[in-house]
């Protein structure tokens, strides 16, 4: 059956006001698989270190409830094996593609790429994954939504062995560069 979905273009002001009522999974996953969010709205939040190979970047955090991030991946690149520390997780792609592997426990449990609007959502339980930007040319730009917020989580190695518990960090908050060697994606 053809499925049709109606694009509404929507401020990152906007999405915000969305998701501080009290949503269900399917009507976020729903909001942002419908929603275009144009680069002029997300450039301001682009930021990319040198000294990484990936860069989040925090937008919007509300405390106990849902946190918003940018992420920015030089190609190639990738991210360790991670949780989410009992968060769910959706993201969706604002730019170029990004490859998302999942895996529960000790096995791997899916291998997808994403292309540019495509949205996932990770569930909280027993899950881990890993993100890369396949792509040898493009940075991918990817917006992350978090319910409830986290401040740390823990790696894995590919066996399935927690490695360590890291605090999270930020290459910019609110569109205000934190390290010398952010740039700005234009
Ligand atoms: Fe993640």
């Amino acid at each position: 059956m053809l499925s049709l979905f109606l694009f509404v273009i929507h401020s990152i002001q906007n999405c915000i006001q969305y998701l501080q009522v009290k949503r269900t999974n399917k009507e976020v996953y729903d909001f942002l698989k419908t929603s275009c969010i144009p680069k002029s709205e997300w450039s301001k939040y682009a930021y990319i270190r040198d000294s990484e190979s990936y860069s989040r970047n925090l937008i919007h955090d509300e405390p106990g409830k849902f946190r918003l991030i940018l992420i920015c991946w030089k190609p190639g690149h990738y991210n360790a094996i991670h949780d989410h520390n009992g968060s769910d997780c959706y993201f969706k792609v604002l730019q170029g593609r990004v490859r998302e592997i999942q895996f529960q426990k000790q096995s791997q449990k899916s291998d997808k790429e994403y292309d540019e609007g495509e949205v996932c959502y990770l569930e909280s339980l027993n899950l881990s994954h890993q993100m890369s930007n396949p792509d040898s040319e493009t940075i991918a730009v990817t917006l992350h939504l978090y319910i409830p917020p986290f401040d740390t989580c823990h790696i894995y190695d590919p066996n399935g062995q927690q490695i360590e518990e890291v605090v999270l960090s930020y290459a910019s908050e609110h569109g205000e560069p934190l390290y010398d060697d952010c740039h700005q994606l234009l």
